[in-house]
């Protein structure tokens, strides 16, 4: 597959558990009663799918190969603002982990913290992977030779079969079963 597609792809499966993670925030404020085992679902998407799997083939691959080719500031900029949204995305999962056990034993202050970490993840992730579809895979198409995109392609296929090579069916999977509640 090529590889730009290949992200974008992720990004359609990214951008359908937005609104599962809203809904699970409002099943939260609601006053539950939330599963562990659901919760854990919905961390294990955004750490292991949306981080592992994804943001390390932008983040080891795509970006340094953009960067490689003398990108000009404006991409410098754009990559650094994206490299700083996974680190924000991975700390509000660290969070999100953090409370889950004072959340399940009642406490009301890891409940709004909980609560507060899921707005923020999706606040964050839209407007995040709208630029890379909008401006950066765009400008990419333009600026890598095919030998580059080949590489990617390589190197993308290697992360999946190093996840798991049922990862993208895994996934899509786990977020039809987080959608039946
Ligand atoms: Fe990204
Ligand atoms: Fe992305």
């Amino acid at each position: 597959m090529q590889p730009l597609e290949h992200l974008a792809q992720e990004h359609r499966l990214i951008a359908k558990a937005v609104p599962i993670t809203k809904s699970f925030r409002d099943e939260i404020e609601a006053g539950g009663p939330i599963r562990p085992r659901r919760y854990w679902w919905l961390i294990d998407f955004w750490s292991t799918y949306a981080d592992i799997v994804h943001h390390s083939k932008e983040e080891q691959f795509l970006f340094p190969v953009i960067v490689e080719h003398g990108g000009t500031t404006e991409f410098e900029e754009t990559i650094d603002k994206l490299v700083e949204e996974h680190m924000y995305l991975l700390a509000y999962i660290a969070e999100l982990r953090r409370f889950a056990r004072p959340m399940f034993t009642g406490d009301p202050s890891a409940r709004e913290r909980v609560i507060s970490c899921l707005d923020k993840y999706t606040d964050l992730i839209e407007p995040h992977i709208k630029l890379e579809d909008t401006e950066l895979f765009p400008a990419a198409s333009q600026l890598l030779s095919k030998a580059e995109m080949d590489e990617l392609a390589k190197e993308f296929k290697a992360i999946d079969t190093r996840t798991g090579t049922q990862v993208q069916s895994y996934y899509s999977s786990l977020l039809d079963k987080l959608k039946e509640k």
